[in-house]
């Protein structure tokens, strides 16, 4: 495992208590990762917008451990309350990095997180959760060790470290427009970690909004886990690879000239080849809802009626991201309250857009 390193272990009687906190946000990838290999490897590069609105915020309490022990020292709180299903995966998470963080194992920790959006607002959390998790670790290397003082060490390190938690957790740390996958096309890409893009892309992209109805809040049937294992053997995994180099080809010169008919054709195109591989793959499944359909033809037609740039995108589940620019939002959030909110849970949808990425508090 790249940056493994056994040399970041405390003196014992230099250990002070102390706590870290870190606001993350999730991201909407408009070319997706789907199908991984290795260790959270993706078979293709993707590319996401950063939100802002939708984040984890996580406070890491560390102190000198009282009683050494193998594994990792974790209390888990979310919302206030002791949840031990998402302890166990972030212990298993931090034992999982151990050799890169050798330190973990000689503390006492107590992580407390909340995520911004609704309890059940259905919003994969997974994102925010584990790229606000890896950077509270590099900044306690920071503090200890001193070794993460440049910012872009800082922010590739806690990329690699959130993509060993979620893949595309990996994409949360930078802000407006991140990329993660090796391509020929941009240079410094990487399958380890993600890189900035925003720079790379027409300032439009840096306005973008991106509303999140609530069509269904449930708990989706199948993990986006257990949807990446469907690809080992599914009848069309080579196809999809290749398409989605095609897709990201496309996305990179529309993110370049600003051209936004072509970013919104991808965006759905990949949205609905993101469902159709799960309604094709060895065992099928169905995460879209009627109102999912539904408010996909409200968009089309908004947008053939006005000729505003309004699209969306989907998630692996059955709400629909509304994206469109800035200069359209007088125009797009009256359509979205007339006629997209009555089709969401408890008419229920949250106003997100482009965000500047991860903050420590
Ligand atoms: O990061 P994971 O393993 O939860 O996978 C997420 C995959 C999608 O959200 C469906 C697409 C993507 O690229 O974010």
């Amino acid at each position: 495992m790249q940056y493994e390193n056994p040399k970041l272990v405390l003196e014992t009687s230099e250990i002070e208590e102390g706590s870290i906190t870190w606001k993350s946000p999730s991201n909407i990838a408009i070319v997706k990762y789907w199908g991984k290999y290795s260790d959270q490897l993706p078979q293709n590069p993707s590319l996401s917008i950063t939100l802002e609105t939708s984040f984890t915020q996580t406070t890491l309490h560390y102190a000198p451990r009282k009683q050494a022990g193998q594994g990792v020292s974790v209390e888990l709180y979310f919302e206030g309350t002791r949840n031990e299903a998402f302890e166990q995966r972030v212990r298993k998470y931090f034992e999982k990095i151990l050799p890169i963080f050798p330190f973990l194992r000689q503390l006492d920790l107590k992580i407390e997180t909340a995520n911004s959006f609704p309890h059940s607002s259905g919003i994969a959390s997974s994102a925010s959760a584990m790229s606000a998790l890896a950077l509270c670790c590099c900044t306690l290397e920071d503090e200890f060790f001193h070794t993460l003082d440049d910012d872009e060490a800082f922010d590739r390190k806690a990329s690699y470290v959130a993509r060993l938690g979620s893949g595309s957790a990996c994409r949360s740390i930078y802000p407006y427009l991140a990329l993660w996958g090796e391509t020929g096309e941009v240079p410094g890409s990487s399958n380890l970690y993600a890189i900035p893009m925003a720079e790379q892309a027409h300032p439009v992209y840096q306005t973008f909004h991106d509303d999140i109805l609530i069509i269904r809040s449930d708990e989706k049937k199948v993990s986006s886990s257990a949807g990446h294992g469907l690809m080992h053997n599914h009848p069309f995994a080579e196809a999809r690879f290749q398409y989605a180099r095609k897709n990201l080809h496309q996305l990179l010169g529309a993110l370049r000239t600003g051209d936004l008919e072509t970013f919104g054709k991808i965006a759905e195109a990949e949205a609905l080849m993101l469902h159709a591989l799960m309604m094709s793959a060895p065992s099928p499944y169905v995460l879209l809802a009627p109102h999912t359909i539904t408010a996909m033809e409200r968009v089309q037609a908004f947008r053939a009626e006005t000729g505003h740039p309004v699209y969306f995108s989907l998630d692996a589940g059955p709400n629909l991201h509304v994206l469109y620019p800035e200069s359209v939002i007088h125009e797009v959030r009256p359509f979205i309250d007339e006629q997209l909110a009555p089709l969401c849970e408890d008419g229920l949808y949250l106003q997100d857009w482009a965000g500047e990425g991860p903050e420590q508090l």
